[in-house]
């Protein structure tokens, strides 16, 4: 599929936990040369933060007040491999790549994501990331609210079994082994926290293509996506 690539644009993708946002978010970035920026490394980096210092009180109420005064504190960035060719997540100079897709980092994420200094913070550092165009972004929030006007939104999807089985094979081959029962309650309690949290909480932007992936293989989606943008660009040029 041939695509201008002169037409800069931004594109949001945003969906459901382990829907392979970042599996075709990497591959749009790799084939049009666009920086990729995983917003859902940048929540995890900063609970993994929290749980390294004991920030998160669980005894009894949740409480993130300690998180939030240590918030200046946490530096999370991207760095480029030219090996992997891809950008892996950087918290405090430290590459965490790994440490923030464990179980325990899983678990607590969504909560600390739904805490609103936390994510004042992500979304400013997202946006100025982005802030050039030719960026692809992944997350829950991307075409809602950290770049509303963002060209190209997608909204992906895809059945609930296929996505636990997804998590648990990324997992395992990590050498971190669970059953799959759990890993699709974490997902399914993950995505409920994430609809229906109070800041910025996952909804498809009016303006979104939805992206049920369950029975399409990558390249299949690839192809999917580069014909919307070869067809916006169509549109673009017409005008
Ligand atoms: O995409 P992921 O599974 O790596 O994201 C981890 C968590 O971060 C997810 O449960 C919700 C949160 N998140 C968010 O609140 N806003 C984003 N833009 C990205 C992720």
């Amino acid at each position: 599929m041939f695509v201008n690539t002169l037409h800069k644009i931004t594109i949001a993708i945003d969906g459901y936990s382990s829907c392979g946002k970042s599996t075709i978010a990497k591959a749009l970035a790799q084939r049009l040369n666009y920086n990729y920026i995983d917003t859902g490394a940048m929540y995890r980096a900063v609970t993994l933060y929290a749980l390294r210092n004991g920030l998160i009180d669980t005894q009894n109420k949740p409480s993130f007040e300690a998180l939030i005064k240590t918030l200046p504190k946490i530096k999370v960035d991207f760095v480029f491999n030219p090996h992997t060719k891809t950008s892996e997540t950087f918290l405090n100079g430290e590459n965490v790549d790994k440490e923030i897709r464990t179980m325990e980092v899983n678990e607590n994420v969504s909560k600390v994501s739904a805490v609103k200094e936390v994510r004042e913070k992500m979304v400013a550092l997202q946006r100025q990331m982005g802030k050039n165009k030719a960026v692809v972004l992944d997350g829950r929030d991307i075409g809602t609210n950290v770049f509303p006007d963002a060209e190209l939104k997608l909204f992906m999807t895809a059945d609930q079994k296929i996505r636990a089985q997804r998590r648990l094979d990324e997992l395992s081959s990590k050498g971190d082994y669970h059953e799959l029962e759990e890993v699709l309650q974490n997902l399914l309690k993950r995505d409920y926290e994430d609809m229906h949290r109070k800041e910025n909480p996952l909804i498809q932007a009016k303006d979104a293509i939805v992206l049920d992936n369950t029975d399409l293989n990558k390249e299949e989606q690839l192809e999917f996506v580069l014909k919307l943008i070869a067809d916006m660009q169509l549109t673009k040029d017409e005008q």
